[in-house]
């Protein structure tokens, strides 16, 4: 049989693990597990999908122009220096496949998202995890990894599945202390929970070897639509616009994510439910033995005693219908990641966690 050769890095990837939406046998489930809105898509970005229905014969438009008008608008970014992909993994996987390969290493952190090495090694290049400090990125450290052979440099802020977050001195300082030609992503999945937040499209402004990304997924409740952004220096951001698809995505989920971008009242809500809720749920865990961080985002990694108490509690919640996400594969064996439900959700989860507690006891 011929050999068809694999390039170089393809078969080190271990496939994405998406937080789980069904338990077998279990009718009355909870999802908790994939970071999504637990509200769904708003009003508007609904009425929007219903009328894009209309146009399915019709090609999209190859620019995004009125998409990326839409975002420039509301965020007071240039158009021009945006680039829309298929959720916000694509425009990660744009960055990678230009500006890395065969020889050039990767930096992401210890407990980073785990699509970072993933692209790293789609794109041929090495992927190099640095340590964190207590779970939260560690500036020095990244610095200190670089070499003449460090081309990107991954940082989501909030961080999944921590929920911390770096100050913007702090990634400012990473941006400028960077080797010349590495380029910092500044991974912005979770801005919109954190009040009054750029997401680093400041940071972007300043220096001129920095990308943000941005993410229709989670406040807006559109995981299933699939649509993120980038904003970065313009010369960059053409560079990504060679290897994007021309129509990489369809009319339906450039209109919707257009009225959802404009639905600043529906960010809003959710941003101040989620930050109501999460306090609620960090307290109410914190309470029954279970710490975690302060998160910045719209989970909470749950500390347990040991990994035996993380799964087994993860076990007792699966029978409640209680669906988390185990985060071992992240270095965090003893923790759970609990998305902020709404108020019923919260309320489900933390009475599963303390009859998990009382039975144990
Ligand atoms: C830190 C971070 N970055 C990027 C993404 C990718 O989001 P999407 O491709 O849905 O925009 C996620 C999704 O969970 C994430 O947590």
């Amino acid at each position: 049989m011929t050999k068809i050769d694999v390039q170089p890095g393809i078969m080190e990837i271990a496939l994405y693990q998406s937080g789980e939406a069904t338990i077998e046998g279990v009718s009355d489930i909870v999802k908790l597990s994939a970071n999504e809105n637990p509200y769904g898509a708003g009003d508007a970005a609904k009425e929007a999908f219903r009328k894009a229905g209309q146009n399915m014969h019709r090609y999209p438009g190859t620019d995004h122009a009125a998409l990326r008008g839409a975002i420039g608008e509301v965020h007071g970014l240039n158009a021009d220096q945006i680039i829309c992909g298929v959720g916000s993994d694509e425009v990660l996987q744009f960055i990678s496949q230009s500006f890395a390969g065969p020889g050039d290493e990767i930096i992401y952190t210890e407990h980073g998202f785990s699509m970072y090495p993933i692209l790293a090694h789609a794109c041929g290049a090495t992927p190099v995890k640095v340590a964190e400090r207590e779970r939260v990125v560690d500036v020095d450290a990244i610095l200190n990894a670089c070499t003449d052979k460090t081309k990107i440099v991954f940082i989501a802020n909030p961080a999944n599945p921590t929920g911390t977050m770096i100050g913007g001195n702090e990634m400012a300082r990473l941006a400028k202390g960077l080797p010349e030609g590495c380029l910092l992503v500044h991974d912005g999945a979770y801005t919109e929970y954190v009040e009054g937040f750029d997401g680093g499209a400041g940071l972007v402004d300043s220096c001129d070897n920095v990308i943000m990304t941005r993410t229709f997924s989670k406040i807006y409740g559109l995981g299933g639509l699939r649509v993120g952004w980038g904003y970065g220096p313009k010369e960059l951001i053409d560079v990504l616009n060679r290897v994007r698809q021309p129509f990489n995505l369809s009319n339906m989920q450039m209109e919707v994510a257009e009225a959802a971008v404009r639905d600043t009242e529906f960010v809003a809500r959710c941003r101040s439910d989620n930050a109501r809720l999460r306090a609620w749920l960090a307290e109410a865990l914190a309470e029954l033995g279970v710490p975690s961080d302060t998160s910045c985002a719209n989970f909470i990694l749950a500390r347990f005693a040991s990994e035996d108490e993380a799964n087994a509690c993860d076990a007792f919640l699966r029978k409640e219908g209680v669906i988390v996400r185990k985060v071992a594969g992240y270095g965090l064996p003893n923790c759970l990641r609990i998305t902020v439900g709404d108020e019923a959700g919260c309320r489900r989860v933390a009475y599963a966690v303390k009859s998990f507690k009382e039975q144990k006891a």
